[in-house]
């Protein structure tokens, strides 16, 4: 047997090398594979674009500085998007892409979620020094915040206690300090702090937990989301769509508001930024409550959102559910639930779906209950890759994925972000976002660092200025703007871009001496 493999591989051999007519030309065989190769850079996500001679020579900036950043990180196998979020964010931070995403209009930012949209230092520094702030902590995680007076009453297992006395008692700078690790996921040593997907899930909701208390005063509610705003304003997005619980948000006399009234206030908070902002686009919220719920609630969920929708249509943009996947229940739990909703025909779905590693289970099948909603995009879709049927539907009615590439790696779903299956549909110009999730819970830069981490680590080396312009056009195409506001976005867009393109064409200019 033995002598017969060796026998039969030594013939192969001489096979291969024999002269013979079918032999390929190495030139012939060269054009072909330059063929490939065009094909590939056609169908990888913006391959569709030609971009104008300004843009070749900003292009030529951009990919001078990302192959410099790639071939030092093939060398030494240190590659930033490689690397946990928290410990590789100092060197993203240095890096010329960074800054060069940081300062391109990326349009909008479409899949973020209320208590993790702004950033901690507004808690941390702003609200919570404001008066009549309580804490209690319990010998477990979370702790608990609350604005009251007189003092709220005690719970079983911890005593209030004001804010304003921890931090004359301890030291303002220990106290933020705690304060902020109660509010922040972050940790030097994320790997044996959070050793598994539960772990993290549980740390991450007892932080979101904490952030509720603070963020849910009615003063504090309408000054978060203006801040929140201001910081994606500031990283060049001009229009966002924020998932919310429609928590009940509460008066110092423990009054609560209704979910109408909520969404008043964040009415009223779009329209204060804008009125400052003229050339910001606006934002919506999407309804998006706990998946945790028994029947009944979820027939009260559904039918609030379609009320809510006819009360604000600019504002509302629709409906989706939110807690940890895994943990389910999964759609189909409560298909009648949302079928009956599916009637509406201005209710529209924005299901987070196959946000897992998990295959053949409900988990990832959300999938599929998502898409026969028809779900106007799909929030993270992590498991999509798993099922074509579903990948070539979602093409076909032009529904997205929303990526959220660092979210996916700090809540333990994937390390290496060129191993996240995001990497394939940019390849195959599959129609997606980029999102930053809770970009304050993992201290993200706004949009930025995703936007990074998916050019860097999901996209290739070879990809270019085409993938991240047509990111920033699927920001808008995809969102849940009416025709009307989509036309007026992308024209505002389309000014910063070419503002963009041109500064950019300035500075290369300047630093060549080409006058
Ligand atoms: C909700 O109703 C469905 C049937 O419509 C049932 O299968 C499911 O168990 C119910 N869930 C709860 C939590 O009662
Ligand atoms: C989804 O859309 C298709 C095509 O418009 C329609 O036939 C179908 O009834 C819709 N499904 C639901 C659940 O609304
Ligand atoms: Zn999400």
């Amino acid at each position: 047997m033995t002598r017969f493999v060796i026998f039969s591989s030594v013939l192969l051999v001489v096979s291969l090398f024999a002269p013979s007519s079918l032999s390929v030309d190495v030139n012939e065989f060269l054009a072909q594979r330059e063929r490939f190769l065009a094909d590939e850079s056609a169908r990888i996500l913006g391959g569709g674009i030609t971009l104008s001679s300004n843009e070749e020579l900003v292009n030529t900036m951009l990919m001078t500085a990302k192959t410099f950043e790639y071939d030092q990180s093939f060398s030494s196998l240190n590659f930033t998007p490689a690397t946990h979020f928290f410990l590789s964010k100092p060197a993203m931070l240095e890096s010329e892409v960074f800054q060069f995403i940081r300062q391109m209009p990326k349009g909008g930012v479409l899949h973020i979620h209320d208590v993790a949209v702004t950033p901690l230092e507004f808690i941390i520094y702003d609200a919570s020094y404001r008066p009549n702030l309580y804490v209690c902590s319990p010998p477990k995680d979370p702790v608990f915040f609350q604005y009251a007076s007189p003092a709220p009453a005690n719970l079983p297992d911890c005593d209030w206690t004001l804010v304003a006395d921890r931090r004359a008692q301890e030291g303002a700078l220990q106290f933020d300090a705690w304060l902020r690790s109660k509010l922040s996921l972050y940790t030097p040593n994320p790997q044996e702090a959070y050793p598994n997907i539960n772990s993290v899930w549980t740390a991450f909701e007892n932080t979101l937990i904490a952030g509720s208390g603070i963020i849910t005063f009615a003063p504090v509610f309408t000054d978060y989301f203006y801040e929140g705003l201001q910081s994606f304003y500031d990283d060049n997005v001009q229009y966002i769509e924020i998932r919310t619980t429609l928590p009940q948000v509460y008066n110092l006399d423990g009054t609560l508001l209704d979910e109408a009234q909520v969404t008043q206030l964040y009415k009223d908070t779009f329209d204060r930024f804008r009125n400052d902002h003229p050339d910001f686009t606006g934002a919506k919220i999407i309804f998006a409550p706990l998946r945790r719920a028994d029947n009944a609630t979820m027939s009260r969920y559904v039918e609030l959102a379609s009320q809510l929708k006819a009360q604000f249509p600019d504002v509302v943009a629709g409906f989706d559910l939110v807690g940890q996947e895994d943990l389910g229940p999964p759609l189909k739990e409560f298909l009648s639930q949302l079928l009956a909703g599916a009637v509406d025909p201005n209710l529209h779905y924005f299901f987070h779906a196959g946000e897992t590693n998990w295959h053949g289970t409900d988990v990832d099948e959300n999938l599929i209950d998502a898409i026969l909603l028809n779900t106007t995009r799909i929030g993270h879709g992590f498991a999509i890759a798993k099922h074509p049927s579903v990948m070539e539907l979602a093409r076909s009615n032009g529904v997205p994925v929303e990526i959220c590439p660092i979210s996916n790696q700090v809540l333990a779903l994937v390390d290496d972000l060129r191993n996240h299956p995001a990497a394939m549909l940019f390849s195959n110009g599959f129609p997606l976002v980029i999102s930053s999730d809770d970009p304050a819970s993992w201290d993200a830069v706004a949009l930025s660092s995703d936007f990074y981490m998916a050019f860097m680590g999901l996209a290739g080396k070879k990809a270019d200025l085409r993938t991240l312009k047509q990111l920033a056009i699927n920001s808008i195409m995809f969102s849940a703007m009416t025709t009307d506001e989509k036309n007026s976005a992308m024209a505002e867009w389309q000014r910063r871009w070419n503002d963009f393109i041109l500064n950019k064409y300035e500075d290369y200019k300047t630093k060549h001496n080409l006058i």
